[in-house]
């Protein structure tokens, strides 16, 4: 269990806090490896995954995950096999939970590069990276100071946005050994079935499968898959359109009830109703062709006047011809794509209703025109 220990986790207290238990998979043989943690809130916890990568002289760690024992030894023993870990990459400029875990990372292997994207904010101070802990002597930035690895890989910006707070930036990377793109947030494919990390422990899928709180934590296959839609439409709207929040009343009428009087059920604590099906809702989540989509939360709260700078970058990987793979930092990889898939993605969302307000974007909808108001936001956000 020591093995698994984050002592970090206070930083940014999500769940599962302290213990973070790692699923490590081989996606492309003798290519590219993944090493996926949980991470959220009161249950609502999706897949975060950092991507090995192999480059010329050794390993590229791109989008680190909190490097546990675990971690680390899963990585010595790749190290062993194809090379010392070169590069630490940090993909995001804004990504909070992405970011955290770089300079533990770093300290980790001394020996590596660390390379950011430009335009690194911290919230609510300013601080500089060196203070947050990230090696000054080694760190480089994203195409100010060039690229890493630039014969083997070649690195696609989505970005800089303007979000009045800060900036959004993303640096995707296409590995062409592996013909694998890898992403951070802006790209994802929800899983249809509970991600095998779950397997570890299916607590939050039981916890979320249930309609009230005084109902018992049941492990069944079907209890596992509605839990598991739940969470992605939790996790993709915030608030969705069929979830009710009961009375304070009614929470604590069916809360401590026999069979939730633990700490894994919250003491029967479960402050949300549902008043449809979840499964016609999480159909809606994973639109054809592919099942490739832009995140709910970054359409309508990041990016929802920018719709022409997201097409604008879809247009460009549509060119990759050795485009073979999707491999993003949240939910399924790797994803089977082309540069058609996401060309035909381009057209799709250059010609559907954007950020739309009503059904379930409307809490996020709430969300944006509320920053808005308060000018936290800026109307027309400067692109580029
Ligand atoms: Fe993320």
């Amino acid at each position: 269990m020591s093995d698994q220990s984050w002592p970090w986790w206070p930083l940014l207290p999500l769940y599962p806090y302290g213990r973070r238990p790692t699923l490590v998979r081989e996606l492309i043989p003798e290519q590219l490896w993944s090493f996926e943690q949980l991470q959220g809130v009161f249950y609502v916890a999706v897949p975060i995954r950092m991507t090995v990568a192999r480059v010329p002289g050794g390993l590229m760690l791109y989008a680190p995950v909190a490097p546990t024992g675990e971690v680390l030894a899963a990585l010595r023993d790749l190290e062993q096999r194809h090379g010392p870990v070169r590069s630490i990459v940090l993909p995001t400029a804004s990504g909070l939970e992405h970011k955290l875990p770089v300079p533990a990372m770093a300290r980790a292997f001394p020996q590596a590069e660390v390379w950011v994207t430009p335009g690194q904010w911290s919230f609510p101070l300013p601080l500089p990276l060196s203070w947050l802990g990230f090696p000054a002597r080694r760190t480089r930035v994203l195409g100010d100071d060039g690229y890493p690895h630039a014969e083997a890989l070649s690195w696609h910006s989505l970005g800089p946005i303007d979000l009045g707070l800060g900036r959004f930036q993303e640096l995707a990377c296409l590995h062409r050994d592996s013909g694998a793109l890898l992403l951070t947030d802006a790209l994802v494919a929800i899983n249809q079935q509970p991600p095998e990390l779950f397997d570890l422990d299916p607590t939050p899928l039981l916890f979320h499968a249930r309609d009230r709180g005084d109902q018992p934590l049941i492990d069944t296959p079907e209890l596992r898959l509605k839990g598991w839609q739940r969470l992605a439409l939790f996790a993709s709207y915030l608030r969705p359109e069929a979830l009710q929040v009961p009375s304070l009343g009614t929470l604590l009428g069916q809360a401590f009830r026999p069979g939730c009087r633990s700490p894994r059920a919250y003491f029967g604590v479960y402050p949300f109703h549902w008043r449809t099906s979840s499964a016609a809702a999480f159909a809606e989540l994973q639109p054809a062709p592919g099942r490739l989509r832009i995140a709910p939360v970054l359409e309508r709260l990041v990016f929802p006047r920018t719709q022409a700078a997201i097409v604008a970058w879809l247009r460009q990987l549509a060119r990759l011809r050795d485009l073979r793979w999707l491999v993003p930092a949240h939910y399924e990889a790797p994803v089977p794509c082309s540069a058609e898939q996401l060309g035909l993605l381009a057209d799709e969302l250059a010609a559907r209703r954007w950020a739309p307000d009503d059904g379930n974007w409307a809490y996020l909808a709430g969300i944006d025109q509320q920053l808005l108001r308060w000018g936290v936001v800026p109307e027309q956000p400067r692109v580029g």
